[in-house]
């Protein structure tokens, strides 16, 4: 098992078409190009409009985040080069073996699987590397992209109580997802291979 209290870094998922990899300075452009649009202004905490400046900020704090192995957060690609999405694993509770995932992906990359095929990547590196057992998501109900992607992937609606938060379009509030554990693997298995048709076939 791997120690979750400091996360392995640097590292590669591939698997569905796809190839998880670390932030690279020279990413800055696809990066601002990919998180300067209203989808990722509405649903995340993403500053906007996202310029180089920001860009600048964001690849240095995961840097900092990767090299302290606090969290995980990869650059999605087709082919190793260049990014259309990202993936995070963040929030990692040691001790509960629980840690929080996001995603997103670039507007012109969207409906092809691309952040389902991440999300279950990196759920199943964390669940049979990491050995996290709780792996959770926090979604706005209003996001319906996003609670298609959890559904795809396995993930569950929680009776948790709704998190409040308030943001630049008002308050809003985050349900919570989980992976349940019970044959979680087989069925990110048998999703990954789903996956890995579907973008086949449209590739
Ligand atoms: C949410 C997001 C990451 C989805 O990325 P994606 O690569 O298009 O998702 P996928 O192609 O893997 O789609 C998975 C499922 O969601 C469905 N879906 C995707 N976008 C959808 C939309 N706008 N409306 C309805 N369903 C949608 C797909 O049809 C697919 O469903 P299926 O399993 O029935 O085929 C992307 O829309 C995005 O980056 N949005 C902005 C950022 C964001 O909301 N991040 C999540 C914050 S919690």
């Amino acid at each position: 098992m791997v120690s979750t209290s400091r996360l392995p870094y640097p590292l590669t998922l591939a698997g569905d078409g796809l190839i998880l990899r670390e932030w690279r300075a020279e990413d800055l452009d696809d990066l601002v190009a990919l998180l300067d649009e209203p989808d990722i202004a509405r649903w995340t905490p993403m500053p906007t409009p996202f310029d180089r400046e920001a860009g600048l900020a964001y690849l240095s704090r995961a840097q900092q985040g990767r090299v302290s192995g606090r969290r995980i957060q990869l650059a999605i690609t087709e082919d190793g080069e260049r990014p259309i999405g990202e993936v995070l694993l963040f929030g990692v509770d040691a001790g509960l073996k629980e840690a929080e995932l996001g995603y997103l992906v670039g507007a012109q990359h969207r409906r092809r699987g691309v952040a389902s095929g991440s999300l279950s990547l990196l759920s199943m590196y964390a669940r049979g590397t990491l050995k996290l057992g709780r792996l959770l998501l926090r979604i706005d109900p209003a996001n319906v992209a996003s609670t298609a992607v959890a559904r795809r992937c396995g993930y569950r609606l929680t009776g948790e109580p709704p998190i409040l938060q308030v943001g630049p379009h008002g308050p809003s509030s985050l349900d919570t997802w989980e992976l349940p554990g019970d044959r979680a693997a087989t069925r990110l298995e048998r999703l990954k291979n789903v996956a890995a048709r579907r973008y086949g076939r449209r590739t």
